[in-house]
């Protein structure tokens, strides 16, 4: 069939690059952000007895009751203030969707999770942004001239931030919110990793709830659950946000089997988590292995996920050449030269660092003595 067959996509998406990492049938995969080990035996076996006794010729229960009770009740809200979707991105999307759309603007960080803008470009939603300084922190001052100054109806930050690691502390969750009259939406796809020692509860706005009205808390069960094949995620909020995202979910959005595997991780909540405090520490042997690496330029992370920076040209084909997928950043603004790599097994990060090592020294013999 001829291209002037097709029907024109509406114009403001003409220019859309669809999103998504390469997906390679590579060695060593570290470039989506994923936990190395799939879930316990545990799991899988309960989740298969539990779909297995679906009515799967009926429709899913749309609200999603008993999930959201079990999610609710781990932070101590009822399911009137949870509402769960397939992965946080639908959330995020549906936020969007709701609250921004003609002539409304998000204010996002940059450099900053990249779905973000495409999501809110998506739903029609103008995108602010708000610069990181040089260590990709922001402070509460910074935050708060934002706000004032870019009057979003939206503000969304990821926290621990993707791809930077860096996180933002609760006066500047605060100083967003108080700033202006936007719904204030903190993406804590990462939080789990941030602190496992103390839990996510040393970073996490969840405990601003209560006093912040406009807080929304986003999570998800792709990373530290170990379940991104799946497609789970929710968020905790202020019950009107739920009623307002039941005017824009698809019907039926959240599929009986994903309800069920997201009560099953709940139940196994220690065990499907267990790997977190080992992937912290993996983290930071890898940060500190990184960090003695000539050439290379690393920040700490609370992700499990590090960020660095070489001025070697193609290094990710170069890793590509030896094994290795990581995620290319280095023709991003304020992202130069930077390349973003997931904590892996012990096993695999060594790889990796075998393969930048190599990598680093092919460079240094072609630019001669
Ligand atoms: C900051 C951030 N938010 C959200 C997501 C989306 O996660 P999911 O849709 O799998 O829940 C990701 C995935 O990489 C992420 O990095």
């Amino acid at each position: 069939m001829a291209d002037l067959d097709r029907v024109p996509v509406r114009a403001d998406l003409a220019d859309v690059v669809p999103y998504g990492a390469p997906q390679l049938d590579v060695a060593v995969r570290l470039n989506t952000n994923e936990t190395p080990w799939p879930p316990p035996p545990a799991f899988s076996e309960q989740v298969g007895k539990r779909v297995a006794a679906l009515e799967l010729h009926r429709y899913p229960d749309r609200r999603a009751t008993a999930l959201r009770t079990a999610l609710g009740e781990r932070f101590g809200l009822p399911p009137e203030r949870v509402w769960a979707a397939n992965g946080s991105n639908e959330v995020l999307g549906q936020l969007f969707q709701a609250y921004g759309g003609p002539g409304r603007r998000v204010l996002l960080t940059r450099p900053g999770y990249s779905a973000h803008p495409l999501l809110a470009r998506v739903a029609l939603t103008d995108t602010v942004e708000v610069d990181l300084d040089d260590d990709f922190a922001l402070s509460a001052q910074t935050a708060a001239a934002a706000v004032r100054r870019l009057d979003p109806d939206i503000v969304c930050v990821a926290n621990p931030n993707n791809p930077t690691g860096a996180t933002v502390g609760l006066d500047v969750v605060r100083a967003l919110h108080d700033a202006g009259r936007a719904l204030v939406v903190l993406d804590e796809a990462y939080v789990e990793f941030a602190d496992p020692l103390r839990g996510a509860d040393a970073v996490t706005a969840t405990r601003l709830l209560d006093e912040l009205p406009r807080l929304v808390v986003c999570r998800t069960f792709s990373k530290a659950w170990r379940m991104a094949g799946l497609r789970l995620g929710y968020l905790l909020a202020h019950r009107w946000v739920v009623d307002d995202l039941r005017k824009v979910r698809l019907p039926y959005h959240l599929d009986a089997l994903t309800q069920e595997a997201g009560l099953t991780a709940l139940e196994l909540a220690d065990e499907v988590t267990a790997h977190v405090a080992e992937v912290a520490a993996e983290r930071d042997r890898l940060y500190a292995a990184l960090h003695e690496v000539p050439g290379v330029h690393v920040w700490p992370s609370a992700g499990n996920f590090l960020l660095f920076r070489t001025d070697v040209p193609a290094l990710f084909e170069r890793l590509l050449e030896r094994g290795v997928l990581v995620r290319d950043f280095s023709d991003k603004p304020r992202l130069a030269g930077c390349l973003r790599v997931t904590v892996g097994t012990r096993a695999e990060d060594d790889v990796f660092l075998a393969a930048l090592t190599g990598a680093l020294a092919e460079a240094a013999s072609e630019s001669g003595p």
